[in-house]
């Protein structure tokens, strides 16, 4: 006799009160209580031996969803065959995202199967009006039972199947209700090898508990190819970040703004575009992580004559002392005397830059202003200072890179020290020393 814990599935020969693995309490219950493994080969992946050599490609390109920032995230599109969780608390916008990527594969010629075990045919029909999202070659099952699903799928050959939520569903073999421990798992044994059999993409949506987890069955994210939350931001802002990606990379998100016409690609808080155009002396940006995620920041230093008998050092959003510092390693290295002058530091973008990696921007930002020689919008700093006036190591240089890239930055002045970045749009402007900022500037952005 054996015992499982209800929420991660940890498997004790005892009875136990605490789960030494999820920590929660008064769980485990006896693993005979939930019958047999399914008899039949139905859940199990039947793909046959060959010599890994001769195993034949199955049409192995990627599929586009027709939402780009998703694309991007997913590795290029999703794979025939792969699995993708999305997870997300009640009412952030999983099916309001599913909806959308179910119209605009499904408007791209693929045949799309949604079925919702939460929503009826009518009140996804509603929904989908309201996302002006056409309908044809969407079939719609409004149903929770994981048979009918089958059989749909077998007839349609889908190329994408959206399940609304994994949770809502049950195979009625195995008994119990939808949503417990044993039949989302079952459903996600079972919707694998569908999917490894069928080579149809399969989203499921997972409500998460208070603790962020998926609620109940951790386990579905080690059966499942992908897995994806949605998260609330500030206001209308969602954030789509992959936890596993077994074909893509992790780290990586999307920034989406939710409105009534459903869910848009909102990337690029902190600068718009339009102003990095303008010349501003005393300006300069740079990439910062806000939390998981990478976000555009920047810093203005204004100069002025003093009239006080010690001139003032006034910051918004960044350390006073480390201005100081900035201010005595500019002089140093890059002669940009400030002696008589007040200073006002300004960022925008984040509420407050706390990354050493910003001191780069805020001394170029510093010696632009003190010059007058604007520094090109389209670059963007980043990188630690030394006392030396040395520019130390980026972390997360390649995160920060392809992101700049991705927002329309030319130049990305980084430390020499970053290691392997992958070249994309932005040329990559290597600094290990500050005083090189000055032909940098002048160098125009590429
Ligand atoms: N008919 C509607 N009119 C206006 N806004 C709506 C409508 N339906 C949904 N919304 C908005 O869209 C948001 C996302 O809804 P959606 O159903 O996509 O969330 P969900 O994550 O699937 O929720 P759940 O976990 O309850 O299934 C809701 O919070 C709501 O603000
Ligand atoms: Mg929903």
């Amino acid at each position: 006799m054996s015992f499982e814990c209800a929420e991660c599935g940890r498997v004790s020969m005892k009875w136990l009160g605490k789960c030494p693995s999820c920590g929660e309490w008064d769980t485990y219950t006896e693993s005979g209580e939930f019958g047999q493994e399914p008899s039949s080969s139905e859940g199990l992946l039947d793909a046959g031996a060959e010599t890994l050599s001769r195993v034949k490609v199955s049409s192995r390109e990627r599929i586009k969803t027709g939402i780009p920032g998703l694309d991007r995230l997913l590795g290029g599109g999703v794979v025939p065959g792969e699995v993708i969780l999305l997870g997300g608390p009640p009412g952030v916008g999983k099916s309001t995202l599913f909806l959308q990527i179910a119209g605009k594969m499904a408007s791209s010629g693929k045949k799309v199967l949604y079925v919702s075990g939460e929503e009826s045919p009518s009140q996804i029909k509603i929904h989908a009006d309201r996302l002006k999202i056409n309908g044809e070659n969407i079939t719609v099952l409004g149903s929770g039972n994981l048979e009918n699903l089958r059989i749909l799928a077998g007839k349609l050959s889908p190329e994408a199947v959206f399940v609304d939520s994994v949770q809502a569903v049950a195979d009625p073999s195995g008994g119990g209700a939808p949503g417990t421990v044993k039949q989302v798992k079952l459903s996600g044994q079972k919707i694998t090898a569908l999917a490894k059999n069928s080579s149809s993409v399969f989203f499921l949506s997972g409500q998460i508990t208070k603790q962020g987890d998926m609620a109940g069955p951790k386990l579905l994210e080690h059966m499942v190819d992908a897995v994806l939350y949605i998260e609330p931001g500030d206001g209308n802002e969602r954030v789509v970040s992959a936890v596993k990606n077994r074909f893509g990379s992790c780290g990586d998100f999307l920034l989406l703004s939710l409105g009534s016409r459903g869910l848009t690609e909102a990337e690029n808080p902190g600068a718009d575009a339009g102003m990095r155009n303008r010349v501003i002396p005393g300006r300069a940006y740079c990439c910062v992580k806000s939390g998981k995620r990478v976000v555009t920041a920047e810093i203005q230093a204004l100069l002025s004559p003093s009239y006080f008998e010690y001139p003032l050092r006034r910051t918004s959003g960044f350390s006073r002392e480390r201005l100081l510092m900035l201010s005595a390693v500019a002089e140093k290295y890059l002669g940009a005397k400030a002696s008589g002058m007040d200073i006002y530091m300004n960022v925008s973008g984040v509420t407050r830059l706390q990354e050493r990696s910003a001191d780069l921007a805020a001394v170029t930002a510093l010696y632009s202003g003190i010059s007058g020689i604007a520094v090109p919008g389209n670059m963007v700093f980043m990188g630690e200072l030394g006392l030396g006036g040395e520019v130390r190591r980026l972390r997360d240089a390649a995160e920060r890179y392809a992101f700049a890239s991705r927002n329309g930055f030319k130049s990305v002045v980084i430390p020499g020290s970053s290691g392997k970045i992958k070249r994309q749009q932005a040329e990559i402007i290597f600094i290990d020393q500050l005083s090189r900022i000055k032909e940098i500037i002048a160098s125009d952005g590429g």
